[in-house]
């Protein structure tokens, strides 16, 4: 039997993940490893792949090849319904059509914790309470979620997440949407849960000075130059006349990863955007000028 590499260590471990959407390869042999309680940012430029990983960590979109490890276990021999347990999950995009209460959006949270043909129980009610207080949105618990706004809703999200009890969250571009007071409102938040609940947080930021702020280490993707070709499993290394696709092939995503001070360099910045920036220091934090 071939024998599988196995992650000792606790948190959330990808390994030699490559996705391709029909001929568009977007991931192409992602490796690292996240640190139980550590808050980990994605970075890098639109449709580099980080959605796509998100969805694929979370059991939502089904790689190619390659393998997501949590806790060491190979998320795909763990049941939905455990996968929700552990791991919560915030998109990008919230739709909503029906005009269920605040309370009810987070109430959708325990559903993993409620056998099939139940109603949330008191206990139930109570979390999600607690959740709304900690993230300060008690207030709005009865209003329709049809009818708060978009930076609200982010709030509610993240709420519905963490009424999951989940070790790992997952957050999609969690300040979208929000105001500069509530940018920063989540982004502490998120910290806090990681540093007082020991929840793991991988998420995805635009703003890379956020990046460097909240993360205690950070991924650079890069988007692949030329996603799409088919049959690339025939391509041999050597005799090949498809040269070009040959170096698809050993491109990969991630630039750099490590700490934020390792990662956001100029050259790096280049290497993933195109894009020339300045890296100043103010009172020990770093800061990304781009130069225009
Ligand atoms: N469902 C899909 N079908 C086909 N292509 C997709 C789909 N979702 C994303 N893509 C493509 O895959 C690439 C990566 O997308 P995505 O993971 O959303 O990037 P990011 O979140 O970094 O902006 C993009 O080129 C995007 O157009
Ligand atoms: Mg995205």
């Amino acid at each position: 039997m071939k024998e599988k590499k196995i992650q000792k260590n606790k948190g959330i471990s990808v390994e030699n993940l490559t996705l391709s959407y029909e001929k568009n390869l977007v991931l192409n042999n992602v490796n690292f490893s996240i640190k139980k309680g550590s808050v980990v940012t994605l970075v890098g430029p639109n449709g580099c792949g980080k959605t796509t990983l998100l969805k694929i960590i979370n059991g939502f979109l089904r790689q190619n090849e390659g393998t997501v490890y949590i806790d060491s276990r190979n998320i795909e021999e763990i049941a939905n319904r455990e996968l929700a347990k552990i791991l919560g999950h915030v998109s990008q995009m919230h739709k909503s059509s029906f005009p269920f209460s605040v309370l009810d959006v987070v109430l959708t949270g325990r559903m993993p914790y409620i056998s099939m043909f139940s109603t949330p129980g008191k206990e139930d009610i109570e979390k999600a309470y607690q959740v709304l207080e900690f993230m300060g949105i008690a207030h709005f618990a009865q209003r329709p979620y049809t009818q708060i706004s978009g930076g609200e809703r982010q709030m509610v999200m993240i709420a519905k997440a963490l009424a999951q009890e989940p070790d790992f969250l997952l957050l999609d571009e969690p300040t979208s949407f929000l105001d500069l007071k509530n940018q920063i409102h989540v982004l502490k938040t998120i910290i806090n849960l990681a540093r007082t609940r020991n929840i793991t947080v991988l998420m995805t930021l635009h703003e890379p000075n956020y990046a460097l702020l909240f993360s205690d280490e950070i991924i650079l993707l890069r988007k692949l130059e030329n996603g799409s070709f088919s049959n690339r499993h025939e391509y041999s290394h050597d005799a090949s006349p498809e040269k070009e696709n040959i170096l698809t092939l050993s491109e990969e995503n991630i630039v750099s990863s490590g700490s934020p001070e390792k990662v956001m360099t100029p050259e790096k910045i280049k290497e993933a955007y195109g894009i020339d920036v300045e890296v100043l220091e103010h009172k020990g934090k770093r800061m990304i000028i781009p130069e225009i």
